[in-house]
């Protein structure tokens, strides 16, 4: 492992009862790489996420954060190692407005802190630095105009952003994005992977991200693909790599 290892996952492996969701699944991220995580429907993909991120125990495998193995930590603690994630069914609080919204540390369902977090006293010291933070955020999303907005008005694809912005919050490391353009419109998403690799060069954080659709990850720029079918990696690669790997083609293209 380099100095500049970020995530380090090694022969992780996930059962759930008799189902093996995630088999044999090794890779590393490097600090300001954009990652992208593609593959069918079901092959382990949030699975593999949800055990990075703490929700989930992995039945065996190692991962590592910075060289630290986090492997039995839980998500609050993974999260203070700077790993940050969003889900793939997006909630937001919505009768509250975006600003709000990002003020919210993130939701964690397993959490107790998730209610008393939500009723802190508002003269909390770092109330000011957070509230500077979500503006920021919006900024770098390029949607500072929707500040004020409230979160039901939201469309699909804003309510995707937003989350977005709230796992900018609180310096993060590691960006673990589940599907964050799912359902967005072409443009919307497009504008939304242009951000984000703005972010990963401006400030050296890493993403690594979970999208179903190749052609349309084969055209966003991203440093890497990480390909996964049935709980396994098929490849690692650039995207000409992927595009030139015949297994590839065939599991995804039919050809
Ligand atoms: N909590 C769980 N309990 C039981 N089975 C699960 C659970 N989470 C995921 N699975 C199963 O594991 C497999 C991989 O799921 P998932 O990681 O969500 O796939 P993907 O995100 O790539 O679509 C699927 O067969 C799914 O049904
Ligand atoms: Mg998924």
């Amino acid at each position: 492992m380099s100095e500049d290892t970020v995530l380090r996952v090694n022969k992780l492996k996930k059962e759930f009862g008799g189902l093996v969701a995630v088999k044999d699944v090794s890779f590393e991220i490097k600090s300001g790489e954009f990652v992208g995580l593609i593959g069918p429907n079901g092959c382990g993909k949030s699975t593999t996420f949800n055990c990075i991120s703490g929700l989930l125990s992995q039945t065996s495998g190692e991962i590592e954060a910075f060289g630290t193995d986090i492997s039995q930590m839980r998500p609050d603690q993974i999260q203070k190692l700077g790993f940050t994630r969003t889900f793939q069914h997006t909630r937001l609080w919505r009768q509250m407005t975006v600003i709000e919204n990002l003020m919210v540390p993130p939701r964690n369902p397993y959490s107790p802190n998730v209610l008393k977090s939500l009723f802190m006293p508002k003269t909390r010291p770092n109330e000011k630095m957070r509230l500077s933070n979500a503006y920021d955020a919006l900024d770098q999303l390029e949607v500072p105009h929707m500040a004020h907005n409230l979160a039901s008005e939201l469309s699909g694809g804003q309510s995707k952003l937003v989350d977005i912005g709230r796992s900018l919050m609180g310096d993060p490391q590691l960006l673990l994005l589940d599907e964050p353009v799912a359902g967005v419109a072409g443009p919307l998403a497009m504008k939304i992977f242009n951000n984000l690799r703005r972010i990963v060069d401006e400030t050296g954080i890493s993403v690594l991200i979970i999208e179903h659709n190749m052609d349309f990850i084969l055209r966003q720029g991203v440093d890497r693909i990480i390909v996964m079918n049935e709980g396994e990696i098929l490849m690692i690669g650039t995207p000409d790599e992927v595009k030139k790997n015949r297994e590839v083609i065939e599991a995804y293209l039919g050809e």
